[in-house]
């Protein structure tokens, strides 16, 4: 018997070995670590409960059938982030340069389906050389495999991807599939080909960094959602993101417990926005008063940053914000910021997430290089996403809603629940000065500057809409964490549902 726990251990030991020291220490002088320190920082102490750990891979060409390690690059398995489980797969790049081969696939497989059954969220630490080289088509299939179960669990379990070293290849597409990729600064990179490949095709000379680095990727792609410092920040962060997410789709949103009053009354929100209609103000102020303790977690800070997005509580439980930036571009909608906002409405929509959205959009960003890149259909996919939406939305005007952008956010029209403005709210067709140079075209300046102040009377204000219950209520900015935090309360027996289809059709 004695025996026997020694062999166990004897394996064990082998396992979390890994590729060994010496290429631990490779992985450490790059400054990262390694697949197992990584899931000590990600987890609770203690929690997490590691299988497959002596499964090899199958491949005997290239003398592969000599160098077998157990794990076979990759650490998977489950355990608790804040006490809620999670299931994980950790990539170890000590290991055949953590490339996937059709066991390693199986492996990670095993825990997407586990976690499909339980109804569990699924982490993926990605550090790997892509497809086994040695293994070929096998390991081809191998990844498909993973594919294929990344769109089966898509709206039923939150999956994040950590991009913590190389991802490479068809190896991105699995990250692009899950609903939230962070990535490590100057350490991890994402490209369907590289850099060499880059060259002989286009002639284009690129670093790594800046072809598939995550400043690249947060900031001009848009394919991440944050860029974290190194894997230790990138791990916390993880850990915080993951107390804002629900377990599955039916589970509801998580509550934590909060001391903040739900009826704080902000007077400062009374003076947020500034006397003149041009002057930009900074939205993350009204997000912070609103929030519970102002904790916000922003997604994709960096990227259309004209629309802001992320997750924060009111009275304990998880809402999804969308709100306008007025510091940037005006706030108006284009390209980027539709699909940045329409992705995150349709994942709250999917994890019954309610959604607080905050106006102020002077309507979509004109411009030949938006219309010849397609702002009709992107535009529409924000449109699409709000309107497709079942889940409890609450909208406040604070300034502008014009035009088309003032139907696309949130309105009543798109079944908005409780739609709120404050005085300072102007919802128009258009800007006054736009509006009155198209009626009284051929006018003197001087019949134009009283024409707009009599459009500007008449129009840019919240009660021609509030008259005719476009607005439900106009409000007192200082009163607008009350009113979001009554609401959601009252819609918490919300019950809307689409007509059935097999699926729709958004403008992809
Ligand atoms: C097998 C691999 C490997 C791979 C790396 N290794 N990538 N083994 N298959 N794909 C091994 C190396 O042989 C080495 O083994 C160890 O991992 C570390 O690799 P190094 O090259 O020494 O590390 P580094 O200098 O940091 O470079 C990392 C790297 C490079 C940039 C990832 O290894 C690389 O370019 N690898 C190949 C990438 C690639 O082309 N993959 C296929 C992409 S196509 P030893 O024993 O020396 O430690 C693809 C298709 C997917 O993925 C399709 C899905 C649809």
């Amino acid at each position: 018997m004695l025996e026997a726990l020694v062999e166990l251990e004897r394996r064990r030991d082998a396992a979390r070995a890994g590729g060994g020291p010496k290429r631990v220490a490779a992985q450490h002088a790059k400054g990262r670590l390694t697949a197992r320190e990584r899931l000590d920082i990600l987890l609770d102490p203690d929690s997490f409960e590691e299988l497959d750990m002596y499964v090899e891979h199958n491949a005997t060409e290239f003398g592969m059938a000599e160098t077998r390690i157990p794990g076979d690059g990759v650490v998977t398995g489950s355990g608790t982030i804040s006490g809620r489980l999670v299931f994980v797969f950790s990539q170890d790049f000590t290991v055949f340069g953590g490339s996937l081969s059709e066991r390693h696939a199986q492996k990670i497989c095993k825990i997407m389906d586990m976690a499909m059954k339980v109804g569990a969220p699924v982490i993926g630490l990605n550090d790997s050389g892509g497809a086994r080289i040695q293994e070929g088509v096998a390991s081809l299939g191998g990844y498909a495999e993973v594919f294929q179960r990344n769109v089966l669990a898509s709206g039923v379990i939150p999956q994040i991807s950590l991009i913590m070293g190389p991802c490479a290849g068809g190896a991105v597409y699995s990250p692009a599939m899950t609903d939230f990729i962070f990535m490590v600064k100057d350490s991890s990179y994402m490209f369907v080909t590289g850099p060499d490949v880059v060259k002989t095709v286009t002639n284009e000379v690129v670093t790594q960094e800046e072809l598939g680095g995550a400043i690249t990727h947060t900031t001009r792609s848009g394919v991440a959602d944050l860029a974290l410092e190194d894997d230790v920040e990138a791990l916390l962060r993880t850990r915080v993101f993951f107390d804002f997410l629900p377990c599955d789709n039916r589970a509801g949103v998580p509550f934590r417990p909060s001391a903040d009053p739900a009826d704080r009354i902000e007077p400062g929100l009374d003076t947020l926005v500034p006397a003149s209609a041009t002057q930009p103000y900074d939205m993350h102020e009204l997000i912070a008063k609103v929030a519970d303790e102002g904790d916000f977690f922003e997604l994709q800070p960096a990227h259309a940053a004209n629309i802001i997005t992320g997750f924060a509580r009111i009275e304990g439980s998880t809402v999804g914000i969308v709100a306008n930036q007025p510091l940037v571009l005006a706030g108006c909608l284009d390209i980027a910021a539709s699909k940045k906002a329409a992705r995150f409405v349709r994942f709250c929509d999917a994890f019954s997430i309610p959604i607080v959205t905050f106006v102020d959009v002077p309507g979509f960003l004109p411009g030949v290089a938006q219309e010849h890149n397609g702002i009709i259909k992107n535009g529409a996919k924000l449109l699409f996403a709000y309107a497709e939406a079942t889940v409890p939305k609450i909208t406040v005007i604070t300034r502008k809603a014009y035009g088309g952008a003032y139907d696309v956010m949130a309105s009543k029209h798109l079944r908005g629940d409780l739609n709120y403005a404050w005085p300072t709210g102007e919802i128009a067709v258009m800007g006054a000065k736009g509006a009155v140079e198209i009626i009284f075209r051929g006018k003197s300046p001087a019949e134009i500057v009283e024409k707009t102040k009599e459009y500007e009377a008449r129009f840019a204000n919240p009660f021609v809409a509030a008259s005719m219950g476009f607005i439900d209520e106009v409000i007192m900015p200082n009163s607008t964490r009350r009113r979001i935090a009554l609401g959601l309360s009252k819609l918490k027996t919300k019950k809307l549902e689409n007509p059935w289809k097999k699926h729709d059709n958004i403008p992809l």
